[in-house]
């Protein structure tokens, strides 16, 4: 459904008739409930915290790994199979000859209900074919290494019914690139030991391995498989496995091949009677020395062990009901009340949670990133530690280090590292100059939502070489260090392999197909610069300013801002292009971003950061620039990240321009910088374009023009094909994007205006009209802050505190309290 029309103006989607929901969200249970089953992509959940990961789909698909989704990968997934999204745990009730599963697939039998209620942390499908009822309960317990799918069949007819069921996952041999490349080997080595309730993985545990998965039972099976081939008889799929259609199982043992776990089940379930079998795959580690029972003989006493915790519906719903709580007690942390249901759900709920798996995953395992190409990334991580520091600031300082660690002594640092060493990753390297500066965005940010200053004095190795270690200040003040010492011909800093923008590759140069545009030189010019590497620099200088004059280095806070000042005033100078800033300088020092170019004449970037960090604030650049913004990038959904489209692929640009039109970094809206654009527009007080940009990127708002928008609509996605595109309004790659951060970031703290600061909590909130009344609970450093807000948009601010007055717009932090009621009217 093309809606462009064709200039630059936007027409308003959501008048047309075009609506059209595939599910609801129930707030009240923290779910978003799917009823059918035929959604325009699969829409997906996360479950697991502290190692053990699943992804799982609307149709029960998905994979699991431990801790790494590229080393430790526990079963296999295909991501451009052919149908899309099979392989999973798959359930095969066999009712009288009719096949179907709880989550439609494999089988896609028609059922005559559907449900699919994604939670946090869990999914359960409530699905039911003539008369016999499912619910499949699926989620990652909080301690343990496993996933529990417990499965409950209900006979809803007057007869009794004889039912076969399978339950079946797939192993993957633990290296998922190895997996899916090194044929030759692979259909060697994989191995199993199958008792009565349960099939264990132990591809390579022979000999290097000290891991194993299973997939366990409750209740003895009455047969099982082991093999792929076996199972689904050679030219079969998931759609018609022989061991499903014969209604029977051929206890294979694997050897070679593709080792898989099957259990089988004969069921006799009266009318009216409920039977329940805990299905659970686990993953174990053994130390050395007690990897054996004997020759051959994995040693499964831990395996026991966690198939015991869960051995039973009790054990399942204490656990159930644990995880629950845990989220409810998080969630609690900043809650908001408003005349805004939508807004509520997303700041609530949705957008918390996504915070979270972004935290969890950087941009590793998702539907559209393999978990093998990526390990955690330097600016990523730093980024999503700001939509999510308030909800887990002690596992935030453990990761600031982490990422710290892997940083240079000149200030440069890796671009990744792989979550199971730590390790910066050499294959990609490092060159990307903003990297460093997000390291100080997110230590600030630790330090203003906790006071604690003394994560500065952590000792933190450079490269991970130990004896390195110097205090975390160190790395910020190297942070800045390396961008004052590397600024090209206008004082602007360099821009190296890229900035945010990863497909803006200006000493790049490539002509060979398939070179990686992020890692080729083939004219390194030492020229290139880039004006949002300044804005940035500007704007987190000045943090580090701040926190310097905090813990009493006057002398030095001052030097940085003579740093500051300096490239301020470049950017003023160079960097602003008339009625918006420019985006870079190439590598001959032409402009790009610049009304003087053919394509590419404004991005989206530098005008949120730039006015972000109120360069040129006195000029009225920020207003100018956002205006601009408003006026060219502005389209349904939100802010194309640039303007024009590159209609051709330029040499000196790079990956920007080899997108089609409209597409990714060339012409969508990128949604990661949307947020920028919201902030911005509070910072120069235009509160109705904050919440416009806002409300036209909220996936809550795109619900009903899901069949256009495709990507879950209780997520933000990377990207919205842009008016260019062909599909213009298709979202992309949703799930693992620095859009949930931000936005959280943006709702939270320039919105709502709900801001930790050092001294105290500041309130300034930036409402539009639409919102007339929000109450707000923020726990902030222990204390519990009910926060009202009455909006008159009036243009003036006063907050009373228990029905004082108080001046400025900060409540001072104040250790002996518990509880604070703040009115605030506007
Ligand atoms: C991807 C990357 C992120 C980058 C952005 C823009 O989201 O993960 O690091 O900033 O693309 O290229
Ligand atoms: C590609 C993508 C970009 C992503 C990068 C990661 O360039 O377009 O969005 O950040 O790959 O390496």
């Amino acid at each position: 459904m093309c809606i462009y029309n064709g200039n630059r103006s936007y027409l308003n989607v959501f008048e047309k008739e075009v609506t059209m929901k595939f599910g609801h969200f129930d707030d009240k249970e923290y779910e978003y409930v799917i009823t059918n089953y035929n959604t325009p992509l699969p829409w997906i959940n996360y479950f697991g915290q502290d190692g053990f990961f699943s992804l799982m789909s609307n149709t029960c698909g998905g994979y699991m790994f431990y801790k790494d989704a590229k080393l430790r990968r526990i079963t296999r997934f295909r991501y451009n199979n052919v149908p899309r999204d099979y392989g999973g745990r798959y359930y095969y009730i066999n009712d009288n000859g009719t096949i179907w599963n709880p989550g439609f697939l494999p089988m896609k039998t028609k059922l005559d209900s559907y449900m699919c209620r994604h939670g946090l942390g869990y999914t359960i499908f409530e699905s039911e074919k003539n008369k016999l009822e499912c619910e499949l309960l699926c989620f990652v317990p909080l301690n343990d290494l496993c996933e529990i799918n417990q499965l409950t069949l209900t006979n809803n007819s007057n007869e009794t019914k004889n039912i076969t069921l399978h339950g079946v996952v797939e192993w993957c041999l633990w290296n998922a690139v190895d997996d899916q490349t090194n044929f030759q080997r692979n259909w060697n080595i994989g191995e199993v030991e199958v008792d009565d309730t349960t099939i264990y993985h132990k591809t390579e545990y022979r000999e290097r391995r000290d891991h194993y998965a299973f997939y366990h039972t409750n209740v003895k099976h009455d047969g099982f498989d082991s093999d792929l081939d076996t199972f689904m008889g050679l030219y079969n799929s998931w759609c018609d496995p022989s061991a499903v259609l014969n209604k029977t199982s051929y206890n294979s043992v694997a050897s070679g091949w593709a080792p898989i776990a099957s259990h089988m089940f004969k069921l006799e379930i009266k009318p009216g009677e409920s039977k329940t079998i805990i299905f659970q795959t686990g993953y174990v580690e053994n130390p050395e020395d007690k990897k054996w029972e004997k020759l051959h003989v994995i040693n499964k006493e831990k395996a026991y062990e966690l198939q015991n915790k869960y051995s039973n519906e009790e054990q399942v719903l204490q656990a159930f009901n644990e995880l629950k709580k845990k989220w409810v007690n998080l969630l609690s942390t900043l809650n908001v009340k408003s005349d805004n249901p939508k807004f509520d759900r997303m700041v609530n709920i949705w957008n918390q949670y996504q915070c979270m798996v972004t935290f969890n995953m950087s941009r590793s395992a998702s539907y559209y990133e393999s978990g093998t190409g990526r390990g955690m990334g330097f600016r990523d991580s730093c980024q999503d530690l700001l939509g999510f520091l308030h909800l887990i600031p002690e596992k935030s300082r453990e990761r600031i280090k982490d990422i710290a660690s892997i940083q240079f002594e000149d200030g440069s640092t890796y671009h990744q590292y792989q979550p199971l060493t730590k390790r910066g990753n050499a294959d990609i390297g490092g060159g990307f100059n903003d990297d460093p500066l997000w390291l100080i965005a997110a230590t600030s940010q630790y330090i203003k939502e906790t006071g604690d200053y003394s994560i500065l004095n952590d000792p933190t190795p450079f490269n991970n070489k130990e004896g390195s270690e110097k205090p975390l200040i160190d790395h910020l003040r190297a942070s800045l260090n390396y961008i004052i010492t590397h600024k090209g011909p206008h004082g602007l800093p360099l821009i190296g392999r890229a900035d945010w923008n990863d497909c803006l590759n200006l000493n790049c140069f490539s002509k060979t197909p398939g070179e990686s545009f992020q890692t080729a030189s083939n004219f390194e010019s030492g020229k290139a610069e880039s004006v949002f590497i300044a804005g940035m620099f500007v704007l987190y200088g000045k943090e580090f300013a701040t926190i310097l004059k905090n813990i009493g280095n006057d002398k030095e806070a001052a030097d940085i801002l003579d740093e500051v000042n300096a490239v301020e005033e470049a950017t003023v100078k160079y960097g602003w292009d008339g009625e918006w800033f420019i985006r870079a300088y190439d590598a001959f020092s032409n402009k790009v971003g610049s009304h003087e170019c053919e394509d590419g004449q404004i991005f989206v970037e530098p005008q949120g950061f730039c006015t972000m960090a109120r360069i040129g604030e006195r000029l009225g650049y920020g207003k100018k620039a956002l205006d601009s913004v408003e006026k060219i990038l502005t389209n349904d959904y939100g802010v194309e990240i640039l303007h024009p489209c590159y209609k051709e692929y330029h040499l000196e640009l790079g990956e920007v321009s080899s997108y089609p039109m409209g597409y990714k970094e060339n012409g969508s809206v990128f949604c990661h910088n949307n947020p920028w654009i919201v902030i911005a527009n509070t910072v120069i007080g235009n509160n109705e374009r904050a919440f416009d940009v806002y409300r036209r990127n909220c996936p809550a708002y795109l619900e009903e023009v899901s069949e256009i928008h495709k990507t879950e609509p209780y997520i933000y996605s990377q990207t919205i094909a842009g008016r260019d595109a062909k599909n213009y309004g298709e979202a992309k790659n949703s799930w693992l994007t620095g859009t949930a951060s931000w936005t959280m970031y943006a709702a939270s703290q320039a919105i709502l205006g709900i801001k930790p600061d050092y001294d105290g909590l500041m309130i300034d909130p930036h409402l539009p009209k639409e919102i007339k009344h929000a109450k707000v609970v923020r726990v902030f450093r222990g204390v519990k802050y009910n926060i009202s807000i009455t909006n008159n948009s009036s243009g003036k601010y006063q907050m009373t505190i228990d029905n004082k007055s108080i001046d400025g717009k900060i409540i001072p932090y104040n250790k002996d309290l518990t509880e604070v009621n703040v009115n605030i009217t506007l």
